[in-house]
């Protein structure tokens, strides 16, 4: 078994390290995504990886994009090491580290949006909902309760702020920002990729219950979906099983993490502010069978036996 991996120094230029990749260049027009083994939890990273938490990221972004290829062209040229270590033969001796948990993408011009989908009123959302009945500024029903199913699902869309918290934005202010075309064609699409995603989760029990996505244009034009899609880090997961209205529900991959900080925080011992505590190695156990439990629910197949020679189970396929 390949080792966690908590920081990566790639023969390759950076260009970023976010919460949770590194992101270099390869030459001008190609980006290599590394999703690392971190992890973060109201929003400050933990001192411990999860085991092969990378790779369940990517390898699942990349089962995705098969699934939804008819909605939108996407950024991904590889995810298979074989074929990255071709196209980028510097790579060869680290491949240990980086291997599974990369992408290899089409560089594009980040859209300074934040597409989010939302099938079920949670989060954020609900805060809003409480205070003021509205969601996105646009006025919902009255009488929603915690974790309500929305039917149909509402796009509501964010700015993607440097840092901290995102912050919710209504569609016209969006369209003031990127322009209403583009606008249009953002929110067209991501309703479709969402509706998608929660037909096939519902397929293996599991609520979507909301997602966001991120576009970029290439140097053509083409407005190309970016970054990861649908992972248990840009989604909330619910199990269906232990789904209920009117209050919040537990995170089908994160919740052993929220639940230890939670009793640190009761107990005094932590103020949700950094450094974050260390996670015991129970905790980092339970949550690294909760990702690879959700990679292995999804598509049916072991993380380990992914991809298979064999079509993945046609039975959960993109129903087209
Ligand atoms: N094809 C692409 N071209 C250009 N940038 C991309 C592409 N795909 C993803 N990105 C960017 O790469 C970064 C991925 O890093 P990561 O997800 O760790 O950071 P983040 O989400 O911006 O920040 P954080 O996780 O720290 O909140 C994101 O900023 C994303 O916008
Ligand atoms: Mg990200």
């Amino acid at each position: 078994m390949s080792r966690p991996v908590d920081r990566t120094n790639l023969p390759l230029p950076l260009v970023a390290r976010g919460k949770v990749r590194d992101v270099y260049a390869v030459g001008d027009d190609r980006l290599l995504i590394v999703a690392t083994d971190r992890i973060s939890a109201f929003d400050v990273v933990l001192p411990q990886p999860i085991p092969h938490k990378g790779a369940v990221l990517t390898q699942l972004t990349a089962w995705w994009l098969t699934k939804i290829a008819d909605i939108t062209p996407n950024h991904l040229i590889s995810a298979d090491a074989d074929v990255i270590v071709e196209e980028v033969p510097e790579l060869a001796d680290t491949r240990e580290i980086w291997g599974r948990r990369s992408m290899l993408v089409h560089r594009a011009t980040v859209v300074p949006i934040e597409c989010v989908v939302r099938g079920y009123i949670s989060g954020s959302a609900w805060a809003e909902y409480r205070k003021t009945g509205t969601l996105a500024g646009e006025k919902l029903p009255e009488g929603l309760r915690e974790s309500q199913r929305l039917d149909p699902p509402i796009f509501s869309p964010a700015t993607k702020a440097e840092t901290g918290h995102d912050e919710n934005i209504t569609f016209d202010r969006m369209k003031e920002v990127v322009g209403a075309e583009l606008a249009e064609e953002l929110r067209r699409r991501s309703l479709a990729i969402y509706q998608r995603g929660r037909d096939i989760a519902a397929d293996a029990n599991i609520i979507l219950a909301d997602t966001k996505f991120e576009f970029g244009t290439l140097d053509d034009g083409t407005l190309v979906l970016i970054d990861e899609v649908l992972t248990p880090d840009s989604s909330r997961f619910w199990p269906k099983e232990s789904y209920e209205v009117g209050r919040g529900q537990p995170s089908l991959d994160k919740q052993p993490v929220r639940d230890h900080l939670e009793a640190l925080v009761a107990a005094g011992q932590w103020n949700k502010e950094p450094p974050a505590p260390d996670l015991p190695p129970e905790v980092v156990r339970a949550t690294s069978e909760r990702y690879l439990g959700v990679f292995r629910r999804l598509t049916d197949v072991a993380l380990e036996d992914f991809p298979s020679s064999e079509p993945v189970s046609a039975a959960r396929g993109a129903g087209t």
